[in-house]
Parts: structure tokens; C-alpha cells; sequence
């Protein structure tokens, strides 16, 4: 007899495998978003996770995310697409294709694929959401935009976050500040970092993100941006940052933050989560990219958006200890020590009836079906036993302890939706149950 060896796959480097219970939670987060975007306005677009190379070269040709992160191929058209990387640039994409009435504001909730080096924290394929705003320069529209993302993280109960924030100035401001930089870096190239000399080439703005110690100092000596700024620049950030104060949205000033995409115009930003190891705290930003819809091929349009890392948010709510959610959990668990029939039809009928049920299949002691409905979590356990099908009745047994919920009780099979309606259907807020 030949014996086959058979292959255990592994999900793929930078890839992961969601299970319950954390499934559960990163859905609430997201639902917790949606609530806070829809408070504010904002609608859900839906954009192709997949697009032409072309749209995501415009986040810019000289970043690490375009160069060296995009999971690009030539598809069986012989079209050369991408997964996305982020959601901006499919999200503009679709705005100069469909040219909605402005202003444009937008919510999405998505994956995204960098082929970046894995570690906690950074992953190959990653969750955000964002949001986006077309069409307005106003800066209180930025003041919105980045109160929006900074209520979301005090919601959801996370206190260590900090709003850096910076000015990039307009096209002509940045350019300038850009020579600027790397003339200055030019003339320190030989003590700068392997690493930050090879960046310079490229993207010498991008330096000034290098956490690198050899190339710390140098940096603290690299131009500032704010003098590079035009006066309405200036004026720009200026309404940004006192909109900021007077609606209590704290905030540090931060002139080295350039951010990773190349078509950030004016304000930029991001949250660093403090309760995260500083190289992967970085939990969201975004900033105005005026440019971009041009870019696209559309009319020119102001923009402005961030998008937030759903995976680095959660574990900065591990690291703060927030954020369990209550889980509606189970209302009936069902048990049968007959024949398995009465499990079958009742958690059928339950179910029809809109109260979540489950039962153990393949039978079982009363001892360990009991087991069952402890580790189920459910409300009640709904027993059928030989005595109880021998006058078509139910055993019901609250299981949580709550005194709402009354004694263990004899109940009618056809009394029995009327007598689950009056408890399930709703938590109890007093006696949440949380996902562990
Ligand atoms: P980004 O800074 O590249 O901006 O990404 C936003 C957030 O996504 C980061 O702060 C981080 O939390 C998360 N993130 C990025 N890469 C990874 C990764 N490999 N693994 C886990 N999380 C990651 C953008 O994507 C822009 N589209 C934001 C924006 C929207 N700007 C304007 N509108």
C-alpha cells in the first residue's frame, strides 16, 4: 500500500485567519463607524476591490506602496490591474467616473493588500475604513473630517491616541519645501542611514519618516515646512487648528509629518495609538488631496479623507483594555435526551420565530448537554426530557442567573413562543454579557 502524503496548507505570509469571537468584534467596530459616519452625512460607496495599475500609480510613483507593496499582475485580458493598496485613489476614481453632486461625502469599510515585510501590527492584507469628502476647500470641512475620526477612537473607549498634525502647504508650497529638503540632505547624505540615502533618490520627504537612530538628529535639523508655506496656506492651517480648539479636539502640532502617499496637498494627519510600540502605532491618517481627481483625469476637485487601521485599532484596544462589546449571544439552547425530534422541530420553530436558538446534535447525556448550553452562553436552556414529551411540555432553565428571567419553569409546547417573546429579543443592559 502506498501511503500519500497530503500537504497542510498555512495561510499565507501577512495573511490571517479571523475567528469567532474577534470577527464578531471587528464587525461591531466597523458598525460603530458606519453610526458615527452616518451621524455626519456620509454614505457608503462600495468601490471594485481590484482596478487598473494606472489608478493606484497616481497615489504616487515615487512611494514604497506603489514601487514595492502593490500585488499587481497581468490578468488573462492581458490588463495589467492591482489589488488595491488603500481605498483613496478607487474611491476618486469613482467620483470622476460618476461625477455625483457635490459635496461628495463618503464612507468605506474594506481590505487591502501591501506586500510589505510582516510583523504585529503590519500585515499583508488589512482592513480600513475611512472616509472621504470631495469637492469642498473649506477648512472647517477639514476640522469635520478629523473630529469625525478622533470621536470614533473616544467612542469606542480609547484614551492613548494622539492627533499629530501638519500642513503641507499647496502643490508650489510643497515642491519648494521638497528641494528644500533634500538639498539640505544632499549636503548630511554621508551620515545619514543606508537605508534614508536610498530614500533620498526617490522621495526625499520620506526621510524625514526614518525612525532610524543614525538618522535621527538630521532630521531634527531638516527645514521646517511652515516656512515654505504660501500666506493662504498659512491661513488654511491656521482655521484648521483653531476650528480644532474650539470644538475640543486636542492635538500636536508635528512639522516632520509627511505621511506615505505622495498626494497629500495642505493638511495632513494621523493617530498614533501611545499604548502601541512606536515603529506600528500609527492607527489612521489622511490629509487634503486636491490634486488627485485631476490627477484622475476629472475636473479639478478639492479633497479630503483619512482611513484608519482596523487590525492596529484593535490591538490598541487590547492594549488599553477596551473595547469588549456586548454580544447579543444566544437566547434558547436546546435540549433533547429523547430521540432528537423535539430538538429539531423547536429550534426550527425558534428560529422562524426570531429567537436565536441551537441544540447539541448527535444526542448526549442530560449532564453533558448541559455542558453545551453553559459554554453556548444561551439565556435559557429549553429541556425535553421523557417526561416532559409525555405531556408536550418544555422544561425552561434560566441560565444567566438574572432575576428577571425567573425560576426554572413546566411551559406548554404551544404556550412557548409566547413565553420566550416576553424575555428574548433584547440584552438586558443591566447584565451585558461580553465577548471574551
Ligand atoms: P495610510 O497611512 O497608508 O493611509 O493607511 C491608513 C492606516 O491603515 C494606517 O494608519 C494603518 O493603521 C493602516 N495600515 C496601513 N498599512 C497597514 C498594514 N500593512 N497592516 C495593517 N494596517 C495597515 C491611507 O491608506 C490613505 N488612503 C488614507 C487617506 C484617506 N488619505 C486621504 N483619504
Amino acid at each position: 500500500m502506498t501511503e500519500t502524503r497530503r500537504e497542510q496548507f498555512q495561510a499565507l505570509r501577512g495573511m490571517r485567519d479571523i475567528l469567532p469571537p474577534e470577527s464578531a468584534r471587528r464587525r461591531a467596530l466597523t458598525a460603530q463607524f458606519i453610526a458615527q459616519c452616518e451621524s455626519a452625512d456620509y454614505h457608503e460607496v462600495v468601490p471594485p476591490l481590484v482596478e487598473d495599475l494606472g489608478v493606484f500609480l497616481r497615489v504616487g510613483e515615487a512611494t514604497d506602496v506603489v514601487t514595492k507593496e502593490m500585488y499587481d499582475f497581468v490578468d488573462k485580458d492581458q490588463t495589467r490591474i492591482a489589488l488595491r493598496p488603500e481605498m483613496t485613489a478607487g474611491v476618486v476614481r469613482a467620483f470622476v467616473q460618476h461625477r455625483p453632486l457635490l459635496p461628495w461625502k463618503v464612507f468605506y469599510a474594506g481590505t487591502n493588500f501591501r506586500h510589505e515585510r510582516p510583523q504585529k501590527g503590519r500585515y499583508r492584507m488589512f482592513d480600513q475604513f475611512g472616509i472621504e469628502a470631495l469637492g469642498v476647500d473649506d477648512a472647517d470641512l477639514d476640522v469635520e473630517v478629523i473630529a469625525l475620526a478622533s470621536r470614533f477612537f473616544e467612542s469606542i473607549g480609547l484614551r492613548q491616541v494622539t492627533l499629530l498634525i501638519n500642513s503641507l502647504g499647496e502643490h508650489e508650497d510643497r515642491e519648494r519645501y521638497t528641494e528644500a529638503v533634500r538639498q539640505y540632505l544632499l549636503s548630511r547624505r554621508d551620515d545619514l542611514s543606508e537605508a534614508s540615502q536610498v530614500t533620498l533618490e526617490r522621495n526625499p520627504l520620506r526621510v524625514l519618516d526614518s525612525k532610524r537612530a543614525e538618522d535621527r538628529q538630521i532630521i531634527r535639523d531638516a527645514p521646517l515646512v511652515a516656512d515654505y508655506l504660501s500666506a493662504e496656506s498659512a491661513a488654511h492651517y491656521a482655521r484648521v487648528l483653531s476650528g480644532l480648539d474650539a470644538i475640543g479636539v486636542s492635538y500636536t502640532e508635528d512639522p516632520r509629518l509627511v505621511r506615505g502617499l505622495d498626494y497629500y496637498r495642505r493638511t495632513t494627519f494621523e493617530f498614533a495609538a501611545e499604548a502601541l510600540d512606536s515603529a506600528q502605532n500609527a492607527i489612521g491618517g489622511g490629509g487634503r488631496y486636491d490634486g488627485l481627481a485631476e490627477a484622475m483625469g476629472g475636473p479639478a476637485t478639492d479633497g479630503i479623507g483619512f482611513a484608519l487601521g482596523v487590525d492596529r485599532i484593535l490591538l490598541a484596544c487590547d492594549a488599553e483594555g477596551v473595547f469588549t462589546p456586548e454580544s447579543a449571544g444566544l437566547e434558547v439552547f436546546v435540549i433533547d435526551t429523547v430521540s432528537g425530534e423535539a430538538a429539531r422541530d423547536i429550534t426550527h420553530q425558534l428560529r422562524a420565530a426570531g429567537i436565536s436558538a441551537d441544540r447539541r446534535f448527535g444526542g448526549g447525556s442530560m449532564k453533558s448537554q448541559m455542558k453545551s448550553a453553559d459554554r453556548s452562553g444561551a439565556r435559557f436552556a429549553l429541556i425535553v426530557g421523557e417526561d416532559e414529551l409525555a405531556v408536550d411540555e418544555v422544561t425552561l432553565r434560566p441560565m444567566l442567573g438574572r432575576p428577571a428571567d425567573g425560576e426554572q419553569r413546566r411551559v406548554g409546547r404551544s404556550d412557548l413562543l409566547g413565553e420566550l417573546n416576553r424575555y428574548c429579543g433584547q440584552i438586558d443592559p443591566t447584565n451585558p454579557r461580553t465577548i471574551s
